[in-house]
């Protein structure tokens, strides 16, 4: 695991018995309102999340949390931790998130369930990664992303709580930033109406950012799936902004003309970024630190980070967002061919030097069968024919990044290394395509990628 954090405010814990607590006819969700979830497994625990509704905290605030958990079907194997009442605080909006790191088996299922003040929540599932050695026959994973609440229904989260997969892995894109899509304005969904605390359209402040995530985690088909599984999340764009990038020359946030908060100051645009990154962090169950003392989001949070399911898989969770340069070109020429033709500059970068390194290392080093890259955006050449043609340069993909995605495949290629897959969002498309080192202008098929290797670009 990336080990670049600093700060670890995880809630101390400190075990207790289960006996005499979780009275289970007493569940309430009000108590547990955004519900309970599991994320990051490693392979003697996962990371734990949950939000305590404040209303129900008492002045002084005096109620202990607890956290029960057990292997599948052995309810007399409980362990039970306490959380005290002042690790509930307000300045993480009353979120937990407890690391159960070393309390748990390898490559087992667990049941768990939280008490605060005799009211119980509902009981979870999370699943520990195998040893880095074991021996895995298969690993079935749901790949997600781009999750619009505004725009649609979760009924895909109900299914998907009941699929026999064993992790969820997220490429992005959990909340949006808008409370509308635009042009959509009028055609709101019973239901998935999102209205920001700052009246802005866009998400401004934390608590416009915190609010979204509230909105989405009060669906109860997303709480559903988010109980029954473990989950490994990245972020895209829209957890902060459309198409959002690093302005390295002003080193702030860098946002594309359409964006109404494009024209803020720079300090209000990395206060935009760093509000984004808190709320993620508050809002999603990852083992990832903030660093507050921090005042720049490159120190803040780092997220990208790997995950060994024994000898069959390893899978590398990249950040495309946070490091990458400024487009050749503004978004609303970001698909037009014709312009922009600075693309092949070897200075643009998607993931920074640091983390691209990283990514190289890993891949190349792991001793797994499948080595997996957990990418936000296509990474194979996009295209389109007839009428259409001019549309072929997706900038805001890798596309608009060719000599880094040349640097990245070259260096896998020349190591020797076999069964490189990668899994893109974005697109709300599926598309199976092979991996390149060059890709030309003659079409969008290539049935032999020169990686000889696959690279699937889901949704
Ligand atoms: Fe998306």
């Amino acid at each position: 695991m990336l080990s670049g954090a600093v700060f670890a405010p995880f809630v101390t814990v400190s075990p207790t018995t289960a006996a005499g607590i979780l009275n289970t006819s007493n569940q309430d969700n009000d108590v547990f309102s955004f519900g309970i979830a599991s994320g990051d497994p490693s392979d003697s625990g996962v990371i734990i999340w949950t939000r305590i509704n404040p209303e129900y905290i008492q002045n002084p605030q005096t109620d202990d949390l607890h956290l029960v958990f057990w292997p599948l079907n052995q309810k007399e194997n409980s362990k039970a931790i306490k959380i005290n009442a002042d690790e509930i605080k307000r300045e993480n909006d009353f979120t937990v998130r407890i690391n159960l790191d070393g309390m748990m088996d390898e490559n087992q299922f667990y049941h768990y369930q939280f008490e605060y003040g005799q009211r119980s929540s509902i009981i979870g599932r999370c699943r520990t990664l195998p040893a880095s050695t074991t021996t895995l026959e298969q690993l079935k994973l749901a790949v997600l992303t781009c999750q619009d609440f505004t725009t649609g229904y979760y009924n895909a989260f109900s299914h998907l709580a009941d699929e026999a997969v064993d992790f969820v892995v997220h490429m992005g894109d959990f909340i949006y930033e808008y409370s509308q899509y635009e042009g959509f304005e009028d055609s709101t969904l019973p239901g998935r109406k999102l209205t920001f605390p700052s009246g802005q359209k866009l998400a401004t402040t934390l608590e416009d950012f915190r609010h979204a995530y509230k909105t989405y985690r009060s669906d109860k088909q997303l709480q559903k799936a988010m109980a029954q599984h473990t989950w490994i999340l990245s972020t895209d764009d829209h957890d902060c902004a459309d198409n959002c990038y690093w302005n390295y020359e002003e080193d702030t946030l860098g946002l594309p003309s359409h964006d109404s908060r494009h024209q803020l100051d720079a300090q209000a645009l990395m206060d935009i970024k760093l509000s984004s990154q808190k709320a993620w962090f508050e809002y999603v169950p990852t083992r990832v630190d903030i660093n507050e003392d921090a005042s720049h989001p490159h120190d803040y949070l780092t997220i990208y980070r790997n995950f060994k399911f024994g000898q069959l898989a390893e899978i590398f969770m990249t950040d495309s967002r946070t490091y990458r340069s400024e487009p050749s070109c503004d978004s609303k020429d970001l698909n037009d061919g014709s312009q922009c033709m600075d693309i092949p500059d070897p200075k643009r970068t998607m993931l920074g030097d640091r983390q691209r390194n990283w990514l190289i290392d890993g891949i190349n080093t792991s001793d797994s069968h499948w080595k997996i890259w957990g990418n936000q955006t296509l990474v194979a050449k996009f295209g389109l024919t007839g009428i259409l043609r001019e549309y072929q340069i997706n900038k805001d993909a890798w596309d608009g990044f060719p000599e880094e995605r040349k640097t990245i495949a070259r260096a896998i290629k020349d190591n020797g290394t076999n069964n490189f897959v990668t899994l893109t969002g974005d697109l709300h498309t599926s598309i199976v395509t092979y991996s390149k080192i060059e890709y030309t202008n003659d079409g969008i098929f290539y049935p032999n990628g020169d990686l000889d290797n696959l690279v699937v670009q889901n949704l």
